[in-house]
């Protein structure tokens, strides 16, 4: 009967632990894909021309030019990933669900959620405390954004606002990213071919590229930093394909995206995006 007794409480307290394993496992792991609507932190820098966002560790160089404009951020490096999550699109909004969390008081009440283009990191601050200066220190998810962005949602004198943000995946153009096909910016020499990719739709992040000439095979890509690949193949006097591997795991093939004469330093738009 006691064995009986002991049986039915371990079997209840087996089963209410895997209830609360599976109430507490989260949605998604990896805190860059979650999708949906996940606390976090924002700060910003700069000033209101937005000249500091030039450039980045995602190697985007001119984000005017490259359509990204000042809807960027640079992720804290749980959220920055190696540099994978480069090109990837946020939703940020202001999370006024606690009253008492730091800088709330500065949100502005029904402020639209803010879209941004990952672009750049946030390195960690080792010399700082996570809760104290150190906001992008793992495992923390942070975004620091460009001042006028941070102000949309929030007046600046709050320094650090909590916010709650979620991937946001789009079917083809949206205004964090210049609309059109994937463009190709191809950079090296002829030994060594180093190609920015960007103006990448839908999940925006790219997991896998490959290149070819037209007399070649393929060229399975390694990622140098931020979203440029490298592949060591003479390909000067070809026609180049690509092929690239988003996210998801849906790819686009593109074949013959420039002539035979084709320019170091140029950049190639395809006609299709995801
Ligand atoms: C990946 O995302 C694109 C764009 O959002 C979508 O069209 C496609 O169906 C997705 N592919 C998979 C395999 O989920
Ligand atoms: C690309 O160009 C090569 C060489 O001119 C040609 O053989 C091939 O058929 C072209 N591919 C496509 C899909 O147009």
């Amino acid at each position: 009967m006691a064995a009986l007794v002991r049986f039915a409480v371990e079997s209840a307290m087996a089963l209410m632990a895997i209830v609360l394993l599976l109430r507490t496992k989260p949605v998604d792991a990896s805190p860059w894909l979650v999708t949906t609507w996940t606390p976090s932190h924002a700060t910003f820098y700069g000033t209101y021309d937005g000249a500091e966002t030039m450039g980045g560790a995602c190697g985007y160089g001119n984000l005017w030019w490259r359509g990204y404009g000042l809807n960027t951020a640079a992720l804290s490096e749980a959220l920055f990933n190696n540099g994978a999550t480069c090109g990837a699109c946020f939703q940020i909004r202001c999370d006024t669900t606690n009253p008492d969390a730091y800088g709330v008081k500065f949100c502005y009440k029904d402020a639209a959620p803010i879209t941004i283009t990952a672009t750049n990191h946030c390195p960690p601050n080792w010399a700082k405390p996570s809760d104290m200066g150190g906001w992008c220190n793992p495992p923390r998810t942070h975004f620091d954004l460009p001042l006028v962005m941070f102000s949309y949602m929030a007046q600046s004198v709050a320094g650090i606002i909590p916010v709650q943000y979620r991937r946001y995946l789009t079917i083809s153009r949206y205004p964090a990213r210049g609309a059109g096909g994937i463009k190709f910016s191809l950079g090296g020499n002829p030994y060594f071919n180093l190609v920015l990719v960007h103006n990448v739709a839908g999940a925006g992040i790219v997991t896998a590229m490959q290149m070819k000439g037209d007399k070649t095979t393929w060229c399975t890509m390694t990622r140098n930093w931020g979203q440029n690949w490298e592949c060591h193949v003479k390909f000067t006097g070809q026609k180049l394909s690509f092929m690239v591997t988003a996210s998801n795991g849906s790819f686009r093939r593109i074949d013959n995206l420039t002539s035979e004469v084709w320019y170091f330093g140029q950049t190639y738009e395809a006609c299709s995006n995801f």
